[in-house]
């Protein structure tokens, strides 16, 4: 594609007049939007650029090994695998409410970064894949008012304290235009069409206190779910499928006794760019085939609903 090949090019130059012979590490999180800035500003800048993947320890079942493994291996791209878990897990102890969760976390990541960016040799740029959809959002609700929705923590600059600038190669651009960028680049397809993940990653797919047991149980029932969409071709017609794990235990009968476990929604949408959004409209077959397949292979479910709610009014994650 012509169009992608020219803004390739513009995009390196811009790149590069801007980093000059600086360093620059970037925020890598495994989604198609930091993997494709990722890949575009190692074209630019080679190895002046270091990757950082940070485990905060929200990220679904393999992801960090499947991540770590085609950047370091398969690109050979200079990369830090920061196994921060307790830190944020640590952090989110007792918190509940959503913006104080992206909050948190958003905080946490900036220490991390800053943290490896000397440890680098003294980077001063930050990279990141934020895209124009972000930075609308975080300004305001498409028709509404001019009131932040959700304080995404990957927009909106950084705190002076940091003294990194940032690089964000791909902030004029919508999903499908970064994903038509990460085939010009040569990114897998099977990278391409993944799923978007959000930065704050499980934790706001677990409405409520976070503990590690809920995660646990969440990565199960997510990874079952995942696999079903995948067994039945429907991966791709699907914009985003994720599970959340609610707050509220139900009771059930299993055999002879009864079960007290929690409860889990199941969300899949079809959309453009993920400002507007409609629930897939699964079949009744596929429902119930996949409710018993969590219940049945999930330790701590005993209950499943599927999420029909479109966007507006609803957003796409839970909180
Ligand atoms: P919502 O839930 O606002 O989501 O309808 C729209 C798209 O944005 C993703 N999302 C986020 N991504 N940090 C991110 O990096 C965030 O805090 C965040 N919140 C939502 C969401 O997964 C969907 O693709």
């Amino acid at each position: 594609d012509w169009t992608m090949a020219a803004y390739r090019d513009e995009a390196i130059r811009l790149i590069r007049e801007q980093v000059g012979d600086a360093k620059v590490i970037c925020g890598l999180s495994g989604g198609v939007d930091s993997s494709v800035a990722a890949v575009l500003i190692h074209e630019a800048i080679g190895d002046q650029l270091t990757c950082v993947f940070v485990d905060h320890g929200l990220l679904r079942e393999g992801e960090a090994d499947e991540v770590v493994t085609m950047f370091r291996d398969h690109y050979n791209m200079p990369l830090i695998h920061a196994d921060e878990q307790e830190l944020f897990l640590g952090e989110l102890e007792g918190v509940s409410d959503p913006e104080t969760k992206r909050k948190t976390i958003g905080r946490l990541f900036i220490d991390v970064f800053q943290k490896h960016a000397a440890a680098v040799g003294g980077a001063k740029f930050l990279a990141q894949g934020t895209l124009y959809p972000d930075v609308i959002e975080s300004v305001s609700f498409s028709g509404g008012p001019s009131v932040t929705i959700k304080s995404h923590h990957n927009v909106g600059g950084l705190p002076e304290k940091m003294g990194l600038k940032l690089v964000e190669p791909l902030r004029e651009l919508f999903k499908d235009e970064v994903r038509a960028l990460g085939h010009e680049l040569g990114l897998p397809a099977s990278f391409i069409g993944r799923h978007p993940f959000p930065g704050p990653g499980l934790a706001i797919r677990c409405p409520g206190e976070i503990t590690r047991e809920k995660l646990d149980i969440l990565r199960k029932a997510d990874a079952v779910y995942i696999d079903q969409i995948r067994k039945h071709g429907l991966y791709d017609e699907i914009w985003q499928a994720f599970v959340a794990i609610l707050p509220v235990r139900t009771v059930g009968v299993m055999g002879d006794g009864r079960t007290y476990d929690f409860a889990c929604a199941l969300r899949a949408v079809t959309s453009v760019d993920g400002m507007t959004a409609d629930y897939y409209p699964f079949s009744h077959e596929f429902l119930g085939e996949t409710a018993t397949r969590i219940i049945n292979e999930v330790k701590g479910i005993n209950r499943v609903t599927y999420d029909i709610t479109s966007k507006p009014p609803g957003t796409i994650e839970w909180e």
